[in-house]
């Protein structure tokens, strides 16, 4: 695996595959790598003949008062696992490399960026959709994979692509669970056993608002309130929101009878987590 820390580097690096023919795949990530990352690294491999992983904690998508600094930095244990994936490249810049001095340009997806996580998290997604385009740009990829847990993060990428004519293919690959359900999530490496345990909450809740779907519920305030009343069982969790929305605009839907995304976060402790489901799935 060549790893690479310039854009200069990684640009030459990735036009020399697409001169010599190759399709090229990349899986953007904040390292900390686990086993959701690790599917997004294989779905590449099966579709593209290179591949090129991206590690870099970007600073643009984190509030002041977020967890940048204590987000979690496993660089080498991230190469070897992704040396086992026979991953070609592993882009892994430096802030500065990737931010110029005085750099005062942003990608904002109006609107959207706003919704579910943009609404607790203000600027988040500018910062994501600013970072997600420098790294095409560098990387200029045919394909990028993303991970359906991030659900929103999918849908404004998409939207991304489509507004500014990115020639990339976007693919989403399904989220990937622990065997009790909990989603995997780099931030899970915050959570002490008893918040582990919390933390299942989250996925009760969406469990119980498809239990509800499935024995034929479709008012959205309805099955929103069942899910909403796993909460009250798990203190130690706070809800931040539970929502069913139009996987394409992001607007609150009032019945389920169209593919509807339910999208929950809340906060264990000070660790903030997400998930999702679709229905009907
Ligand atoms: O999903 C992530 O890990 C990040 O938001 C991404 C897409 C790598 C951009 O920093």
């Amino acid at each position: 695996m060549n790893v690479i820390r310039t854009i200069h580097e990684m640009r030459s690096a990735s036009r020399a595959a697409r001169v010599a023919g190759k399709c090229l795949g990349l899986v953007p990530t904040m390292g900390a790598l686990h086993e959701g990352h690790l599917s997004l690294v294989r779905a590449a491999k099966e579709q593209c003949d290179a591949v090129a992983v991206s590690i870099f904690v970007n600073p643009l998508q984190f509030g002041p008062k977020e967890d940048f600094a204590k987000y979690p930095r496993t660089f080498e244990r991230d190469c070897e696992l992704l040396e086992k994936e026979a991953v070609d490249f592993l882009f892994a810049p430096a802030a500065e490399e990737m931010f110029p001095p005085r750099a005062v340009t942003y990608v904002t997806v109006e609107g959207l960026s706003e919704k579910l996580c943009g609404r607790s998290r203000p600027g988040h997604f500018r910062g994501v959709t600013t970072v997600v385009s420098k790294l095409f740009h560098i990387v200029e990829p045919d394909a990028a994979f993303f991970g359906q847990k991030d659900a929103a993060q999918a849908t404004i990428i998409r939207r991304m692509v489509r507004d500014l004519n990115f020639p990339v293919e976007i693919v989403v690959g399904p989220i990937v669970r622990e065997p009790d359900g909990l989603a995997m999530s780099s931030r899970n490496a915050y959570l002490g056993p008893q918040q582990r345990r919390a933390a299942l909450v989250l996925f009760r809740a969406l469990t119980e608002v498809r239990n509800r779907f499935d024995q034929g519920e479709r008012n959205a305030g309805k099955l929103i309130a069942a899910g909403k009343q796993e909460f009250r069982t798990e203190p130690a969790v706070r809800l931040d929101y539970l929502e069913i929305v139009d996987p394409e605009t992001l607007e609150p839907r009032l019945s389920v009878s169209d593919r509807s995304l339910i999208a929950v976060a809340g906060f264990v402790g000070s660790t903030r987590l997400i998930d999702n489901i679709t229905l009907p799935g």
